[in-house]
C-alpha cells in the first residue's frame, strides 16, 4: 500500500452536520487525506459567531445540558442575561450559547483576562465556573475548530509544544484546554512578545514559556519532555522544517501536529493552493502524515490548517 494521497477537498460548508461548532454558512474548505473521509463539512444554518468581523445573523439556541449563567465582565461578547454552556465535541472547548453564540474555554486562572477577552461566570450545582471567550478573528486555532477541524489533538491532561506562542493570545486557551494535569512548552523568540508571554505563564502554571529559535531545538531539549502534539504557527517559510526538526526531538511516535499555514509567508508568487500542496508533500517527506486540511475563511484568508500524525505504528 503507498501513502495515502492528498485530496484537498472542496470549498464552502456543506449543509447539516454538527461539526462546526455553532458556526453557520462560512466556507472553510477542507479536504481529508486518504479515501475515507471527505464529504461537506461546516454546519448549515444557525447564526455566526458573535465576533467583530462576520458577526450577526440568527442563533440557533443548542439542545439541552449544559449550565446556565450570566455573562461576565469585558466587552465584545453579548450574552445577554443567561448563557448556557455546551461542551463542543473537542474535549476542553465549550460553546457559550446566549443572545449571541461563543466559542469558549473554561478558564485556567478565574478572574483574570489575558488579551481583553470576554469572560462569562456560570454556575453550576452551586459552583462557580468561569469561561474565556476565543475569537476567532485572533487565533488560527479558534477559526480551525469554527471551520469543523476533525481533530485537534490536544484533549485535557496532554503536553502540546506551541511554535510561534507570540504573546500568549491563543497559547492561553490552550493553557485552559490542557487544564492542570497538561503543559504547554511555549516557544517565542522575540523577546518584546516573550515578555508578554513570561507575564502570562507567571498565572498559567501549566504554560513553560521558552524565549528561543524554534529552529534550533537542541537549545532548549533540556526544557522540554515527549509531547503529544505540536502546535505551530510560526508564519515562516521554512515552517515545516522547523516543525520536522521539533517533531524529532520532542513528538512521540504516534503523536500529533497541528500546522497554521499563511500562504503569503512560504511563496506569495504561488496561488494558496499550490503552496498548501507545496507544504503538505515537505512534511510527508519529513514522516509527518498529513491526515486533514482546511482552510481559515472567513477568519483568515489564504490560510490553512493542517493536521496529521508523525511516525504513525505501521498496520501489521
Ligand atoms: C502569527 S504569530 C503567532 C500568533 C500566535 N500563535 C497566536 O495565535 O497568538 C507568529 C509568531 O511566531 C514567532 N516566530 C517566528 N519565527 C519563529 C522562530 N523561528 N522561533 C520562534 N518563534 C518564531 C513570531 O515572533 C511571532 O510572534
Amino acid at each position: 500500500m503507498g501513502k495515502p494521497g492528498f485530496s484537498p477537498g472542496g470549498r464552502g460548508g456543506g449543509g447539516g452536520g454538527s461539526r462546526g461548532g455553532f458556526g453557520g454558512s462560512r466556507g472553510g474548505g477542507r479536504g481529508g487525506f486518504g479515501g475515507s473521509r471527505g464529504g461537506g463539512r461546516g454546519g448549515g444554518g444557525g447564526g455566526r459567531p458573535s465576533f467583530g468581523r462576520g458577526g450577526g445573523g440568527s442563533r440557533g439556541r443548542g439542545g439541552g445540558g449544559g449550565s446556565r449563567g450570566r455573562g461576565g465582565g469585558g466587552g465584545g461578547f453579548k450574552g445577554g442575561k443567561t448563557v448556557v454552556i455546551e461542551p463542543h465535541r473537542h474535549e476542553g472547548v465549550f460553546i457559550a450559547r446566549g443572545k449571541e453564540d461563543a466559542l469558549v474555554t473554561l478558564n485556567f486562572v478565574p478572574g483574570s483576562e489575558v488579551y481583553g477577552e470576554k469572560r462569562i461566570s456560570v454556575e453550576t450545582d452551586g459552583n462557580k465556573v468561569e469561561y474565556r471567550v476565543w475569537n476567532p478573528f485572533r487565533s488560527k486555532l479558534a477559526a480551525a475548530i469554527l471551520g469543523g477541524v476533525d481533530q485537534i489533538y490536544m484533549p485535557p491532561g496532554s503536553k502540546v509544544l506551541y511554535l510561534g506562542a507570540a504573546s500568549g493570545t491563543t497559547v492561553s486557551h490552550v493553557s485552559d484546554i490542557v487544564g492542570p494535569e497538561g503543559l504547554v512548552y511555549a516557544v517565542e523568540f522575540s523577546h518584546r512578545s516573550g515578555r508578554d508571554l513570561i507575564n502570562v505563564a507567571k498565572k498559567r502554571t501549566n504554560i513553560i514559556p521558552i524565549i528561543e529559535d524554534a529552529r534550533h531545538p537542541h537549545k532548549y531539549r533540556m526544557l522540554i519532555g515527549m509531547v503529544d502534539t505540536i502546535f505551530a504557527d510560526v508564519a515562516q517559510p521554512d515552517q515545516a522544517r522547523i516543525v520536522a526538526l521539533n517533531a524529532q526531538y520532542f513528538l512521540k511516535n504516534g503523536g500529533h501536529f497541528v500546522i497554521s499555514i499563511k500562504a503569503s509567508c512560504i511563496d506569495s508568487t504561488s496561488t494558496p493552493e499550490a503552496v498548501f500542496s507545496a507544504e503538505v508533500k515537505k512534511l510527508q517527506a519529513d514522516k509527518l502524515r498529513p491526515q486533514e486540511q482546511i482552510t481559515l475563511e472567513p477568519y483568515e484568508r489564504d490560510h490553512a490548517v493542517v493536521v496529521g500524525v508523525f511516525r504513525p505504528p505501521s498496520k501489521k
